[in-house]
């Protein structure tokens, strides 16, 4: 008989079904067995009476035992779904050992275990939701016409702060993980011209948020020949398109995460804009403080997000708090042609980007200023000096983005195996 799925089992009431699964929970009587059984589309109750083959192994099968079974369909408005399975055959693949985790564990407990607890509902229906984004990013750049490229992991130079760099020993020289694709995109982009990556970038964030971890994907775009306000579109573009695509896969997965439907149906472009030096206007108002040349804090974020339903854009921010790289802003020098998309809510920041800088010697000039030695930059002022073309960019955190939609208590729930700074096992 073919396997079915269990998310599949409403379909064949009346029918003879074979269940491959995991038991996600079962209680026993004397002469009865009651397993849940859960596989990756869902959990269905199947009941194991006296007689029946295996029952004897039903009745000591504990959770988290893998098994194979055949039973037939009922409709039973009292089980979890609506539906159980009467078994007329129990077989147990793998006997599990007493599981580790038990309810209500502590979240250390939890993260000591992640290799077992990535079987958890709330954690699987996550990761379906992240699977559906990451093919959403995929389609909207190769819809556009973006080629796909890859960049080294393992490179000499910092792109954004130098104080999250993670150091690496490489055959005697000193080299860093890589924070960004982007120099190497800016290079890629006078070959290429519209191109896109999705990988891992490494940050050694000493804090301890609820929105940083040290390895994160990260979702980048750059391109060619646009400018700052063709970004900004292509980037509200981006959003609105992954959230409709995750929402028309996974809405009854967002819902029982406690995602907010009605705000993510709302997620259409435009966003609204404001300036930076609007948002420190906006924050005075609420009693906020907030100095010129500050990033924002968790806090800020927050309340700058009540006043948006969607997520918004802060553009032209001080170029000291922006690193090198960034276009000056030819209206108003202090500040640069970029913007930070903040989430809607207390999820921080989604996307990252700018206009780069196309001026060999204001970016030698702000290298100087940030004080990082241009020795290891000669590559990227190349890219300057052999046909400089106006280009733009911009990075998406996919593991916030996933946070937002899921609404997840912490961004390390929205990767399988979190690396932060205390943890890097398993
Ligand atoms: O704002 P960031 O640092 O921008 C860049 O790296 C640019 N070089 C991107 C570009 O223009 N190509 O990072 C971009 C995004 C942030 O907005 C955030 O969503 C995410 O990456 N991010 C993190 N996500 C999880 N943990 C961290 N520690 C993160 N740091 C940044
Ligand atoms: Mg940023």
């Amino acid at each position: 008989m073919e396997r079915t799925m269990i998310g599949e089992v409403g379909k064949r009431a009346g029918k003879a079904v074979k269940l491959l699964g995991w038991i996600y929970r079962t209680r026993s009587g004397k002469n009865i067995s009651f397993v849940v059984v859960r596989d990756s589309t869902g959990i269905v109750q199947c009941v194991v009476k006296e007689g029946v083959k295996g029952f004897a192994d039903a009745q000591k099968a504990l959770v988290e035992s893998s098994v194979e079974l055949t039973g037939t369909v009922r409709k039973d408005d009292r089980a979890p779904g609506g539906y159980e399975v009467q078994v007329s055959d129990f077989k147990v693949i793998g006997f599990a050992e007493d599981f580790p985790i038990k309810e209500q564990q502590s979240p250390e407990l939890l993260l000591d275990n992640r290799h077992l607890w990535i079987r958890s509902q709330r954690l699987t229906k996550t990761f379906k939701v992240r699977s559906a984004i990451l093919g959403a990013i995929h389609q909207f750049f190769r819809d556009r016409e973006f080629f796909e490229i890859q960049s080294p992991s393992i490179t000499k130079m910092a792109c954004e702060e130098g104080s999250t760099l993670f150091e690496v020993k490489y055959f005697g020289e000193k080299a860093y993980l890589t924070q960004s694709w982007q120099l190497h995109a800016e290079a890629m982009a006078s070959a290429l011209e519209k191109i896109y990556c999705i990988a891992p970038s490494f940050r050694a964030e000493k804090s301890r948020t609820r929105h940083h971890l040290a390895e994160y994907w990260h979702a980048e775009a750059e391109a060619a020949w646009i400018n700052h306000e063709d970004s900004l579109r292509l980037q509200e573009q981006l959003v609105s398109h992954v959230v409709q695509a995750a929402l028309e896969k996974h809405r009854k997965e967002i819902e029982e995460l406690g995602g907010d439907i009605k705000q993510l149906e709302r997620v259409k472009a435009p966003f609204p804009r404001i300036t930076y030096k609007e948002a420190l206007d906006r924050l005075a108002k609420k009693g906020v403080r907030m100095k010129w040349g500050e990033d924002l804090t968790d806090l800020q974020s927050r309340e700058l997000a009540r006043d948006f339903e969607k997520p918004f854009f802060i553009i032209n921010w001080p170029k000291e708090a922006k690193p090198f790289y960034m276009l000056e802003n030819p209206d108003d020098p202090e500040t640069v042609m970029n913007a930070d998309l903040i989430a809607p809510g207390d999820f921080g920041e989604l996307i990252g980007g700018s206009a780069r800088e196309t001026d060999v010697e204001k970016i030698l000039a702000n290298l100087k200023q940030q004080g990082i030695p241009p020795k290891n930059y000669d590559w990227y002022l190349d890219v300057r000096k052999f046909g400089s073309v106006p280009h733009a960019g911009f990075g998406l955190g996919v593991e916030r983005l996933t946070q937002w939609i899921c609404n997840a208590e912490h961004v390390r729930d929205c990767i399988a195996f979190p690396r932060t700074i205390n943890r890097v096992y398993p």
